[in-house]
């Protein structure tokens, strides 16, 4: 078998997604009330090293993926790009083959996607994105985890997307096309998502609509998502924050959603910009859960790039 890559969704496929979370719920029920670091009974990835390169802050991320391995029976190392050759110029190609040579799996967060892919085509072992300027899958495997956990069966699900189109709404457009839900995005103009995503959740099925006013883009939600305005690495700039505005979701805006509807973050979250207070605090918020669920979806999607799944 050959390596397997996890740079986006697609890199699975709809029924690989599906297995994640299955056995996601499943691990996470078979461990309830365990010791947070002890291992899973089968100790899956016993032996396996996770490499983790940071060129961006994280929390979830960095502590889901460690809890993950631990839980796994595995181990994982956490390298800032800083303190790396990597930082000091050596290249990615290297960097790669090195870590290939003494580690069984590397999960990286940068910024420009590109690097990722010029990572995975140099390492002889699995690749994972952990974010970078153009998508976060494994975020998404998390979000997915949460709306069945709460009972949003995904097919034919009705997603709204609130503010700014950025890597994690992309990750979102991509999930839509392969587990067949729809997706409603109240954006301002010039902050939609690329086309190319768009593009691709339509391919699958998925409807898509883009639209300027954040009541119409709630309307019937079955679940209402949104993220920062102002993305690592972006600049605060008033004009985006100004036209970010009426995309705030607050609790007049979940009212134009279906009653139980799901709000979800993947945090941080800047309570009184995306979001107010009194809707993330609130008895819709499952965000704790969804910050959670980062750390048994990880560890699917760990399984998968081991080829366990
Ligand atoms: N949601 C998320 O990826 O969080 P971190 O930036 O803390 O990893
Ligand atoms: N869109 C955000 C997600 C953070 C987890 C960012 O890229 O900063």
């Amino acid at each position: 078998m050959s390596k397997r890559d996890f740079l986006d969704l697609s890199d699975a496929g709809g029924d690989a997604i599906a297995a994640m979370i299955n056995d996601a719920q499943d691990r996470k029920l078979a461990r309830r009330d365990w010791a947070k670091g002890k291992p899973d009974a089968d100790a899956p990835l016993a032996g396996r090293v996770l490499a983790m390169i940071f060129e961006k802050s994280s929390t979830r991320t960095r502590v889901s993926f460690d809890m993950a391995m631990r839980q796994l029976g595995g181990s994982a190392m956490v390298m800032e790009s800083g303190s790396m050759q990597l930082g000091r110029g050596e290249s990615i190609a290297d960097t790669a083959r090195v870590l290939s040579r003494m580690v069984d799996a590397i999960m990286i967060r940068t910024d420009d996607h590109a690097k990722i892919e010029e990572l995975a085509a140099n390492a002889s072992i699995p690749v994972i994105n952990g974010l970078t300027d153009r998508s976060h899958p494994c975020q998404i495997v998390a979000d997915l985890l949460t709306m069945i956990e709460h009972g949003k069966a995904l097919p034919g699900l009705e997603v709204a997307w609130l503010g700014d189109g950025n890597n994690v709404l992309h990750s979102i457009l991509e999930a839509a096309g392969l587990m067949k839900f729809n997706v409603r995005i109240g954006c301002p103009a010039g902050y939609e998502p690329e086309e190319e995503f768009v593009s691709m959740a339509r391919a699958g099925g998925a409807r898509v609509d883009i639209v300027q006013d954040a009541a119409q883009a709630a309307s019937g939600a079955d679940v209402v998502i949104t993220d920062t305005w102002v993305s690592m690495g972006q600049e605060h700039a008033e004009a985006k924050l100004a036209a970010m505005q009426p995309f705030q979701v607050d609790t007049a805006l979940m009212g134009h959603a279906k009653p139980d509807a799901l709000f979800l973050h993947c945090l941080p979250a800047h309570p009184g910009e995306e979001v107010t207070s009194e809707v993330i605090e609130g008895p819709q918020s499952a965000v704790f859960d969804e910050a959670e669920n980062r750390i048994h979806a990880q560890k699917s999607v760990l399984r998968w790039a081991f080829g366990q799944l």
